[in-house]
């Protein structure tokens, strides 16, 4: 179902020596392949990263500012913006001198502009166009959803049209990617996303406090202590049961987790902050409520497009991305879907679904290919914290009214 990072190492590195970029006898040691730098600060990671038109990866630096935000219990926009600073001009520095390259050789700097924290998105927008300014080269500015959405095409061959699903701690949307930018957008959230639902849920348990979870994300200490919890003691309802569209909300879940929290603290007898005995069952209902949340949606989005022909008849294909999809429950609570209803699914490694420059810059290259997006260095462009992916196709799903057949949600662990 999906591809292990040694595959993807492996991949890399076949294609990066197969790529001939040192022997091209017309130019002498001059480059054949035109190289991409894709910067990314949208949230709280900054990366870089250098790749050639192929998609060989050359050389990428990573930043991660989740220990600090862990430790002051969420992403402070000011502080975010701060680390970023601190930061961008070494990992840029960084991926360049791995890739053996410098500013000279890249053909365009992509960068993600669009959506995400307006401070954070600010510092990579602010020095990515310094940076094409002082080497003269061309500028992509890059929709954060669409770089997840094409990350998969990186390590494989998947054609357009697709459907995607994308989850992360900003983002939880369905689309129907039709080209590289060309998306119909199925469904989104209503009100947060899930991953921002999963960290909040974290943070309620004290999950911090967790010898086994001080170091991980909010929704990785949830799948992790999942493992051992019995997701049948306490029934959650999903959501939006009775709306039948693909918008997803997880708000109201995260309602019925604190109320839940609260009473179980109740009967412990212990205060906030303090970890509940029964944490592990709590993790396990929650994630449980989430998979099948996500499945349900996807599953009458794939309905949809097969009543409206917007995916392919042979082999159509889901792919789940975002920060979300690296949890191992939630692919195969879309598995039993896509088993269900005849598509294939992929999911990048966990490392590519995460935020990533690596990402930006094959969302680069794509555009490069497709002379999609370039803009001279002195272009101003503006970053934009709120941005859709693609043409809104929510009404029309929602008038469709699609009733799902029922599927057993029966996760194996
Ligand atoms: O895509 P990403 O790196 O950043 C955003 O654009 O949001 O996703 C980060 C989110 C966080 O909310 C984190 O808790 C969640 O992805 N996440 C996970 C897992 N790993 C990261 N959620 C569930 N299970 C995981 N294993
Ligand atoms: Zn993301």
């Amino acid at each position: 179902m999906n591809m292990f990072p040694t595959k993807v190492t492996i991949l890399h590195r076949l294609l990066r020596f197969r790529h001939p970029c040192w022997s091209c006898p017309s130019l002498g040691r001059a480059p054949c392949s035109r190289l991409v730098l894709g910067i990314e600060t949208s949230c709280d990671d900054t990366g870089a990263a250098v790749m050639d038109e192929t998609g060989g990866l050359l050389g990428e630096s990573l930043h991660s500012q989740k220990q600090v935000h862990l430790r002051t219990g969420g992403i402070i926009p000011t502080v975010a913006q701060q680390l970023h600073r601190d930061n961008i001009e070494r990992v840029v520095q960084e991926a360049l001198e791995r890739s053996g390259t410098d500013p000279s050789r890249l053909s365009a700097v992509a960068t993600t502009v669009k959506p995400g924290l307006g401070l954070s998105l600010g510092v990579g927008l602010e020095f990515s166009q310094r940076f094409v300014r002082q080497h003269n080269l061309p500028f992509i500015p890059i929709h954060h959803m669409e770089a997840h959405a094409l990350t998969v095409r990186m390590l494989q061959p998947v054609a357009f049209p697709f459907l995607v699903l994308l989850v992360s701690g900003g983002h939880s949307l369905l689309a129907v990617a039709r080209g590289v930018d060309d998306f119909l957008l199925l469904g989104h959230t209503l009100d947060e996303a899930p991953g921002d639902t999963l960290d909040k849920v974290a943070r309620r348990l004290s999950l911090i406090e967790h010898p086994q979870c001080s170091t991980l994300s909010g929704g990785q200490a949830i799948e992790l202590l999942a493992k051992d919890g019995d997701r049948t003691r306490f029934p959650l309802r999903t959501p939006m049961g009775q709306t039948y569209d693909c918008c997803f909300s997880f708000a109201g879940l995260r309602n019925q987790v604190n109320m839940l929290i609260v009473k179980e603290e109740a009967e412990e007898g212990i205060e906030p902050g303090t970890l509940l005995s029964c944490v592990k069952d709590i993790a396990a209902a929650t994630q449980h409520t989430v998979a099948s949340h996500l499945a349900k949606r996807t599953h009458r989005a794939i309905l949809f497009c097969k009543a409206t022909g917007l995916l392919p008849s042979g082999a159509p294909t889901l792919v789940l991305s975002g920060g979300v999809a690296s949890n191992q429950y939630i692919r195969k609570a879309l598995t039993l879907i896509t088993d269900a209803t005849g598509l294939r699914l992929l999911c990048p490694p966990a490392k590519l679904c995460t935020d990533n420059g690596v990402m930006i810059a094959w969302n680069g290259v794509e555009r490069l290919r497709e002379g999609k997006g370039i803009l001279r260095p002195y272009v101003d462009v503006s970053y934009e914290p709120k941005a859709r992916l693609g043409v809104d196709m929510t009404a029309a799903v929602k008038a469709a009214a699609i009733r799902l057949p029922s599927v057993r949600m029966k996760i194996p662990d």
